[in-house]
């Protein structure tokens, strides 16, 4: 921790910049400068992930002509107008490339043992559904004869599963990037009003790769919060045993 920063006013922060977020609609068009477009993504990357396999790709969009292309992606809608938009994909597929290079890029001199045979062996099988997702319906099967006398990790166990298991992970990225820009002063606004066809088009990226959100980035415009901030009390949300 910073050494000016105590505990207590390292909470008080937070609390701040958790509740001073708000989705940010209209934006100035001053640039977001690369720098601090930099130290954001350093800082979503340090969201937690599964296996710490960081299974997400942020496209960073600043070229006029390009943020122009995705207005109309995003419906032309309001909170688009940015100049800046980052496109958050979720990769399913990304343990493939994530396992072995964890190994070779260990931040020591020696890789632990469990941690080769974790990279090495249990997580492929872990991810791996097959093709079909055939090795995913072996593994369900397993585990439900295994299950029965004994807990057991059920998913992912599907393809479908393993869209779910990247788009976890890419969604805390994306609170820590919100959160980044705003302790810097940058408004935010996650979008999923978008053609994900047309923006696949655009990008050109990877079938498998699910864009979970389309993050436009700036210094607040006028108006730029359209409504009072509103959420149900937590009674209906949480249940304490
Ligand atoms: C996954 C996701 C998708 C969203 N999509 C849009 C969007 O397409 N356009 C928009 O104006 N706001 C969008 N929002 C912003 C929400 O409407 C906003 O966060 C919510 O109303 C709560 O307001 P607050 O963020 O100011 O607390 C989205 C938020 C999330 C988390």
């Amino acid at each position: 921790m910073n050494n000016h920063l105590t505990p207590a006013l390292a909470a008080d922060y937070l609390d701040w910049l958790i509740k001073e977020r708000r989705a940010i609609r209209r934006f100035l068009t001053d640039p977001v400068p690369d720098d601090i477009i930099q130290q954001c993504l350093e800082l979503a990357v340090l969201a937690p992930n599964s296996c710490n396999l960081q299974p997400w790709e942020f496209i960073v969009v600043k070229s006029p002509e390009m943020l122009e292309k995705l207005h109309s992606v995003c419906l032309n809608q309001r909170a688009a107008k940015a100049p800046l938009i980052i496109v958050l994909l979720a990769k399913p597929g990304a343990w493939k490339k994530a396992c072995p290079a964890i190994i070779q890029q260990w931040p020591e001199p020696v890789v632990p043992d469990v941690i080769r045979t974790f990279y090495a062996r249990t997580a492929p099988f872990q991810y791996d559904q097959g093709t079909w997702g055939v090795k995913g319906a072996l593994k369900r099967l397993l585990t439900c004869v295994v299950g029965w006398r004994r807990p057991v990790m059920r998913s992912p166990s599907s393809h479908a599963e393993m869209n779910v298991w990247a788009v976890k992970s890419c969604a805390l990225a994306a609170e820590n990037l919100m959160l980044a820009f705003q302790s810097r002063q940058y408004g935010t606004c996650p979008m999923e009003g978008f053609d994900e066809r047309r923006l696949r088009r655009l990008l050109k990226y990877d079938s498998t790769d699910i864009p979970i959100m389309l993050l436009a980035v700036g210094k607040p415009g006028e108006k730029a919060v359209y409504g009072p901030r509103f959420r149900f009390d937590s009674e209906e949300c949480v249940r304490w045993l």
